[in-house]
C-alpha cells in the first residue's frame, strides 16, 4: 500500500515479529519503510503522522517488544555502500542505515579495507551500529567510527554529526539518552561513515583471540583471518537469531570503583573482572548470573542461554513480558548476592 502521494511504502496493522531478532510478537499501527532522507521528510511533513512521535526500527537486534506499538514505525531501509575517499592515512567508507552489518564488514575485507574485522557477525543494521556503539573482541564502534548523517524527526532537515556529536560510550550514544541535549527517538541515521586507519594493525589482545592464534600457530593473521577467527568464536557461544530468538548480551558488563571491586574479590576470587584505565573495574556481568545458577533456566518461554549466561533467549513463542520477567529475576538474584545492580543492553519498549 502507498500513501497518499504515492511514494512512501506503508503497510497498516504490521506485525514486527519477523522485524526483532527476539522474535517477539508485537504490532505497528502504520509501518512505513524509509529508503532516503526524503522519505523521512514525508513523514515528517504528513498532515496526520508528523503530529505524533514515530518509532524509529533497524534490525531490531538491541530491542525487546513488551507491546504494540501505537505508532508510525519507521523502518530504516537506505541502502548503498561506497568509498568517500582514500587517503594516506585512511579509508573512510560510506554505508547506508539500512544495509546489512555483517554483509558491510565483509564487503569492506573483500574491497581490502580492512578494519572491522573485529566487529563480524554482530546482528543488526548499519544505522543501529552507532546507536549502542557496538562492540567486540577488544573494538567498539567509535574507534573506527567517521561521522554520520540523521534527518531531525521535528524539522526535517539533514544533519551530519562527528564522534563528538555522538557522544559515544559503552553501548551508548546520544541516539539512547533522553536528557539535555540527547537524540533518542528525535532522528534516524541514514548513512554511517567509517574511518579505518592506514597501515592497518590488526587487534589481536582479547583472550579469545589470543587462543586462537596459539591454537593455528598463526602469529601474523591477515584480517580475513581474524573476522574468521571472531565468526567462530560467536559460533561457539552465542546463538544465531535466525535459530534461535535473542538480543546479543542482556545486560552491560557492570563497571564498579576499585575498592568495591576489591571486597568482590576478597568474596569471590574467582570473579572474573578487567581493571579499567580510571582504576574502575569491568565485572563479567555473565559470570556472575552464571555464578547465580541461571545457565539454561526459564521463566515461561523465555530462557537463559545453555553456553552463555549472558545472553536471554526465545525458546519458542515467548512474550516480551516473558522475557522482561525473566531480567528481572535475574537483576533481583544478581544484586541479592552480589549487590551490583545490572543494566539491560537492548532497548525495552
Ligand atoms: N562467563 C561465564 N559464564 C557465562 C558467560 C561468561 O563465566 O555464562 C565468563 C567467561 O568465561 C569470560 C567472561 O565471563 O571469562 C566474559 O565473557 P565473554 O568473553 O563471552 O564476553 P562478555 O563479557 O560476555 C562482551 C560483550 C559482547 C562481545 C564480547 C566479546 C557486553 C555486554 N558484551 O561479552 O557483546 O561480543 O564481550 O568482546 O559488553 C553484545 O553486546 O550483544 C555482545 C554480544
Amino acid at each position: 500500500m502507498t500513501d497518499p502521494s504515492g511514494t512512501l511504502q506503508v503497510q497498516h496493522r504490521a506485525s514486527l515479529r519477523s522485524h526483532n531478532t527476539f522474535g517477539l510478537p508485537a504490532v505497528a499501527r502504520t509501518l512505513v519503510r524509509i529508503t532516503s532522507d526524503a522519505d523521512v521528510r514525508r513523514v515528517v511533513d504528513h498532515p496526520e503522522w508528523g503530529r505524533t512521535k514515530p518509532f524509529v526500527l533497524g534490525g531490531g537486534s538491541n530491542l525487546v517488544l513488551t507491546r504494540d506499538l501505537d505508532a508510525v514505525v519507521l523502518k530504516v531501509e537506505v541502502r548503498g555502500r561506497r568509498l568517500v575517499a582514500e587517503t594516506e592515512d585512511a579509508w573512510i567508507v560510506e554505508a547506508g542505515a539500512g544495509e546489512n552489518w555483517h554483509d558491510t564488514v565483509a564487503w569492506t575485507l573483500a574491497q581490502g579495507w580492512p578494519g572491522l574485522e573485529n566487529l563480524a557477525l554482530i546482528p543488526g543494521t548499519v544505522g543501529a551500529a552507532p546507536v549502542q556503539n557496538i562492540g567486540a573482541y577488544g573494538v567498539e564502534l567509535k574507534d573506527r567510527f567517521h561521522s554520520l548523517d540523521a534527518v531531525d524527526l521535528v524539522t526535517g532537515r539533514s544533519v551530519t554529526l562527528d564522534a563528538a556529536a555522538c557522544r559515544f560510550g559503552y553501548r551508548d550514544s546520544v541516539f539512547k539518552q533522553e536528557g539535555f541535549g540527547g537524540l533518542a527517538g528525535k532522528s534516524v541515521i541514514t548513512r554511517v561513515r567509517f574511518r579505518l586507519p592506514k597501515p592497518w594493525q590488526p587487534v589481536l589482545g582479547y583472550l579469545d583471540l589470543e587462543r586462537k592464534r596459539a591454537e593455528t600457530g598463526i602469529a601474523h593473521p591477515d584480517a580475513q583471518t581474524v573476522a574468521d577467527w571472531v565468526c567462530a568464536i560467536r559460533r561457539a557461544k552465542l546463538p544465531d537469531p535466525a535459530v534461535i530468538g535473542n538480543a546479543g548480551s542482556f545486560f552491560k558488563n557492570p563497571v564498579v570503583s576499585a575498592e568495591q571491586c576489591k571486597d568482590i574479590i576478597g568474596r569471590d576470587p574467582e570473579i572474573v573482572h578487567y581493571p579499567m584505565a580510571d582504576g574502575s573495574c569491568k565485572l563479567a556481568a555473565g559470570w556472575l548470573i552464571d555464578a547465580c545458577g541461571w545457565k539454561g533456566k526459564s521463566v515461561g518461554r523465555a530462557g537463559v542461554y545453555e553456553k552463555q549466561a549472558l545472553v536471554l533467549v526465545n525458546r519458542g513463542g515467548a512474550s516480551g513480558a516473558e522475557v522482561v520477567t525473566l531480567a528481572r529475576a535475574i537483576q533481583e538474584s544478581v544484586y541479592g548476592r552480589f549487590g551490583i545492580r545490572l543494566e539491560p543492553e537492548p532497548i525495552i519498549v
